[in-house]
């Protein structure tokens, strides 16, 4: 908490009111950013899968089942090239609880639509140890009580000791984030079905109307379930909306919000503990917002980004995160 304190004091921030909005009931406009996964009831079954037969990927010499690129406890590094030496914490974990890490964030750290997972690639070793602590505190919780994935970071890290964390967090930070989202504008996206825990794109050429959301789906489904941290994602953002979020994230947009490079860099890199945000999921980067809006996630440094949000509309985090992801980080 001193460091982040510090750090605002260093930016001549004057004094920031620590008081944190109530969490309320969150009412449903973002509903799309929380994804729940259970597949309705007349929904057709996957086509059956052979579990036992060996997968490949692209540019690797590796060859798992199905099931073992599913397990949390002996994570597949497909390409242990692209990164260094990976502790067992990121792909082994420690049972039962501590899963590893990579089997969501991936050995490069780049993250998945798997659950949602975020990018952690070159978040400060401050600002990782900072979130973990919230998690396993709670103070760092979901707005939309049905979504799992915050609740999966509260479950992981409540078991991890100093050294899981110090070594994941060393680990994440040194790691170089690269491009991994192509954002795209479009009115219309492909329609889409659940499956393995993320939205991928249906088996058919029909479209729907994007409307005020963003849709995130594997360039290739087969190997972003096999987490081949080579594979990356397609979001799908509103006509208009980097431009717009263009605005809001340089200029604040007439006092709506303030310009965030103060705090987040120039260009949304990352300055000191406070997180890069160029080029990360803008589905997570959305849920963040409102979680902050909503007072669920209410860290010790959440305080700083209160006022940031407290005016922004459903519209605005939309736009804001299709520009944040369209940033080359
Ligand atoms: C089963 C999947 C899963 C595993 C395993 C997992 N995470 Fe996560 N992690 C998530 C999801 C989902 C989120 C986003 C939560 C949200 O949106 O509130 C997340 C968020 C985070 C964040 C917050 C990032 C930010 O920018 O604030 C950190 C830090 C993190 N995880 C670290 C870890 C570490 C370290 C491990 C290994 C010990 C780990 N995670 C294992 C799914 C996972
Ligand atoms: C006064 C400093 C400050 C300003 C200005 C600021 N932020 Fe932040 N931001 C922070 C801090 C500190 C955190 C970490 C919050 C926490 O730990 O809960 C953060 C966290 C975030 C997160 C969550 C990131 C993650 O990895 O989970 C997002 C998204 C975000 N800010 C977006 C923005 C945007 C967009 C703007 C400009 C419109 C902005 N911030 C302006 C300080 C700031």
């Amino acid at each position: 908490m001193r460091t982040i304190f510090a750090f605002a004091a260093a930016l001549g921030l004057s004094a920031v009111s620590l008081t944190l909005p109530q969490a309320k009931a969150a009412d449903a406009p973002l509903r799309w950013a929380y994804p729940i996964y259970a597949r309705p009831a007349n929904a057709p079954m996957p086509p059956p899968v052979n579990e036992a037969e060996l997968k490949r990927v692209p540019n690797s010499t590796l060859a798992v089942t199905l099931e073992r690129s599913r397990s949390a406890f002996n994570v597949p590094d497909w390409h242990p090239d692209d990164h260094p030496p990976a502790p067992d914490v990121i792909l082994r974990g420690r049972r039962s609880d501590v899963e590893g890490c990579a089997h969501c964030h991936l050995p490069n750290g780049l993250g998945t639509t798997i659950l949602q997972a975020p990018g952690l690639a070159g978040l400060s070793v401050a600002y990782i140890t900072q979130q973990i602590a919230e998690f396993k505190s709670g103070v760092r919780k979901s707005a939309m009580e049905k979504y799992s994935g915050t609740g999966t970071m509260t479950f992981v890290s409540r078991p991890m000791n100093e050294d899981d964390t110090r070594i994941a967090a060393e680990y994440f930070a040194a790691l170089k984030p690269k491009p991994w989202f192509r954002v795209v504008e479009s009115a219309r996206v492909p329609t889409t079905r659940t499956e393995d825990l993320m939205s991928v794109k249906a088996d058919t050429d029909t479209t729907e109307a994007l409307g005020t959301r963003i849709i995130e789906v594997p360039e290739d489904f087969e190997r972003t379930q096999l987490r081949d941290s080579r594979s990356g994602f397609v979001a799908y953002v509103p006509p208009g909306s980097i431009k717009r979020g263009e605005v809001l994230v340089t200029t604040g947009r007439k006092g709506t919000t303030t310009p965030c490079a103060t705090c987040h860099g120039a260009d949304l890199q990352g300055i000191g503990p406070v997180p890069l945000l160029a080029g990360r999921s803008p589905t997570y980067i959305v849920r963040q917002l409102y979680d902050i809006q909503q007072g669920a996630r209410a860290g010790a440094w959440s305080a700083l980004m209160v006022p940031v949000v407290a005016k922004l509309t459903e519209t605005d985090m939309v736009d804001i995160a299709a520009y944040a992801a369209s940033r080359m980080p």
